[in-house]
């Protein structure tokens, strides 16, 4: 599958999942202001895909500046930076990928020039370790997995939410790949159908069994459909192990330690926010009403309704049965536990 962001020396380009599956379109970004709006109106999404994005997005505010010494270029970047750190504030990575890059610059000594050329190896590298790592941990998170594997999933932490490849979907993958008999139920993922549209969509062009049931299903699926792990994404991770992902991760943990099945976080180190001590520091975006309210465009529910709409939620630690990582994996996370992969 084609990377889900890319740079070829001028522009980045995404891939818009605002239009999967029904329509698959590459964008070409080639202003900060461009690639600010791409990551609020998730044109492209996912913590990974993101952080990688916004750091690219930086090297574009670089390259578009027309300041002819590094105090005025770093003013430009950093201009650029407020811009793409002012788009989601969940997702940790978009905030790691914006300072990585920052800092490349403000180290680089030599001409306007020479500052870019680092910054673009820079993104360069930032794609390949993004996709290097989600491979690594998929392989780890596999061998979690029994020879027959029911999983159930939520969102999409798909090759579509990372450079390529995916988090818990990469877990899925490298458990098909090491010859496992893999069933997946996708959860919907209500209000933008990240799981039916994305999750559904990459897992059967790899033609990996996956069934989609409504959010509200989860349980009833854990206890009658004989699913044996559950495998998650994030968003961003306490330094205790606390995981925020997509709004629902939560109900399932419960109901996951409920009925007794593994619950599994999969991530890349990039996501762990280790200056957070535990999960209830993390900011939670809310998204517009109309995500409710409307459906392909046409509203649906009284008007006047009153709307929460948060886009994550926050699982305890003392929920997940272990954190997949590219470094490894944290079995009953905590603070102690976590500090291993700083
Ligand atoms: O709102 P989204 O679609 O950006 O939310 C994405 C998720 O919650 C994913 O599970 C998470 O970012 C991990 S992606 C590898």
């Amino acid at each position: 599958m084609e990377r889900t962001v890319d740079y070829d020396g001028a522009r980045v380009k995404l891939i818009d999942q605002r239009l999967l599956p029904a329509e698959f379109k590459l964008v070409y970004i080639d202003a900060v202001d461009d690639m600010a709006f791409a990551i609020k109106d998730m044109i492209v999404r996912g913590a990974p895909a993101i952080g990688v994005a916004a750091a690219l997005g930086v090297v574009l505010g670089a390259k578009n500046s027309q300041a002819t010494d590094k105090a005025a270029l770093m003013a430009d970047i950093d201009s650029a930076c407020e811009t793409l750190k002012n788009t989601r504030p969940t997702a940790v990575n978009l905030f790691w990928g914006i300072d990585r890059m920052r800092d490349v610059a403000a180290k680089t000594e030599g001409s306007v020039a020479d500052i870019i050329e680092a910054m673009e190896a820079e993104g360069r590298a930032m794609l390949d370790a993004d996709e290097a790592a989600c491979r690594a941990l998929g392989a780890h998170g596999a061998e979690l997995l029994p020879d027959e594997c029911v999983i159930m999933t939520i969102c999409n932490a798909g090759a579509l939410a990372t450079v390529a490849y995916g988090t818990a979907l990469g877990v899925i993958r490298a458990a098909a790949e090491a010859g496992k008999k893999v069933k997946v139920f996708s959860l919907e993922t209500r209000p933008r159908l990240q799981g039916m549209k994305l999750t559904c969509y990459e897992l059967m062009a790899d033609g990996i069994d996956v069934t989609c049931v409504s959010d509200g299903m989860a349980g009833s699926v854990l206890r009658s459909k004989g699913v044996n792990a559950v495998v998650v994404g994030a968003d961003r991770i306490a330094a205790n192990g606390d995981t925020a992902n997509k709004i629902g991760t939560y109900s399932l943990a419960v109901e996951a330690k409920y009925h007794n099945v593994p619950f599994y976080v999969a991530a890349p180190v990039s996501t762990i926010d280790f200056n957070l001590e535990s999960g209830g520091l993390i900011p939670i975006e809310e998204r517009a009403e109309e995500e409710m309210t409307a459906l392909g465009g046409t509203r649906i529910a009284p008007e006047g309704l009153k709307v929460y709409n948060p886009a994550f939620d926050v699982t305890p630690a003392e929920l997940i049965t272990a954190i997949v990582t590219e470094k490894g994996v944290v079995k009953s996370p905590n603070a102690e536990k976590m500090a291993v992969l700083k």
